[in-house]
């Protein structure tokens, strides 16, 4: 029973991109093991609901508006998590776009730049303005979400691999910048996971004749036959931000269902 455990108890976490999937069931992950929670999503109304149903179950959490890619906005949701809260210990920064399904040539550079701008600018600037904090109390720790895409290159997905590569060196980086400290940074990598994200991926290659529009799309290259769930990675967050993986550093955790390993 989740809610048994204390791992958390007294820390307060910030999870962002907390009104999708892998995010919405981080947060609960984190607050069923004790921490006083700040979802963090660019949709509003999203995010205080998936806020609100946590607070239904008896949770600590609270919802927070912003866009990850604007600095005034990312150190507000930092600003609001310590006000609220009183503190900050923990960090999953994990907004991301997945970008157009498309050949890298038609990709269009708005676009291009936009995504880009979610998953390494955004994921940038939450570091930026929550690191000094754990540096200055000497704990903490930080989880990005990467992807198994930062593993290997998905063919029409080339901008959206060349971003999570961009995570995965990110969290390399800064491991050693601060590796000498009591803050530790690591990364999650899933594979295809049952998200909105994935499924607008899949609609976006659908045929018009498709009834089942595109699902199922991935299963072919999981060797587990079958997709995962974001409950099965935010265990693996939960992991990474708890003092049980105290010596785990700069690791970009694979949660992929063997696709790595096999592939
Ligand atoms: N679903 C998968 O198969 C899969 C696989 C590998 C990695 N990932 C990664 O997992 C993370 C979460 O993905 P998900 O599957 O839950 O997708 P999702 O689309 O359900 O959730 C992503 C959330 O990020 C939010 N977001 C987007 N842009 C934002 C911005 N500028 N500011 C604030 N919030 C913003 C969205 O509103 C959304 O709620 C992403 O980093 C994604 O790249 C997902």
């Amino acid at each position: 029973m989740p809610g048994q455990f204390s791992t958390f108890q007294g820390k307060v976490a910030i999870v962002t991109g907390a009104a999708g999937g892998i995010g919405g069931a981080s947060a609960a992950e984190l607050a069923r093991h004790g921490a006083q929670v700040l979802l963090v999503d660019n949709r509003a109304d999203a995010v205080q609901h998936v806020a609100d149903e946590l607070v239904s179950d008896g949770l600590d959490v609270a919802a927070f508006a912003a866009d990850v890619t604007v600095p005034e906005q990312v150190e507000a949701y930092v600003e609001h998590a310590v006000e609220r809260f009183g503190r900050l210990d923990l960090f999953h920064n994990n907004a991301a776009l997945e970008g157009p399904f498309q050949p890298v040539q038609d990709y269009d550079i708005d676009v291009f730049d936009r995504f880009v701008a979610v998953n390494v600018r955004g994921v940038f600037l939450g570091i930026r303005a929550v690191l000094p904090r754990l540096l200055a109390q000497d704990s903490g720790a930080i989880v990005n979400t990467s992807s198994i895409a930062s593993w290997v290159g998905f063919g029409n997905l080339a901008a959206y691999t060349a971003t999570k590569h961009a995570v995965a060196g990110f969290t390399r980086a800064v491991a050693a910048e601060i590796a000498t400290t009591n803050v530790r940074i690591n990364a999650v990598s899933p594979g295809v996971i049952e998200t909105e994200f994935v499924k607008r991926i899949e609609r976006a290659v659908a045929a018009p004749d498709d009834a089942a529009q595109g699902g199922g799309l991935f299963l072919p290259s999981i060797p587990k036959q079958r997709y995962g769930q974001p409950e099965e990675i935010a265990t693996v967050v939960r992991f990474l931000l708890s003092d049980d993986a105290s010596y785990v550093l700069g690791a970009n955790w694979l949660a992929d269902g063997g696709m790595q390993a096999t592939g």
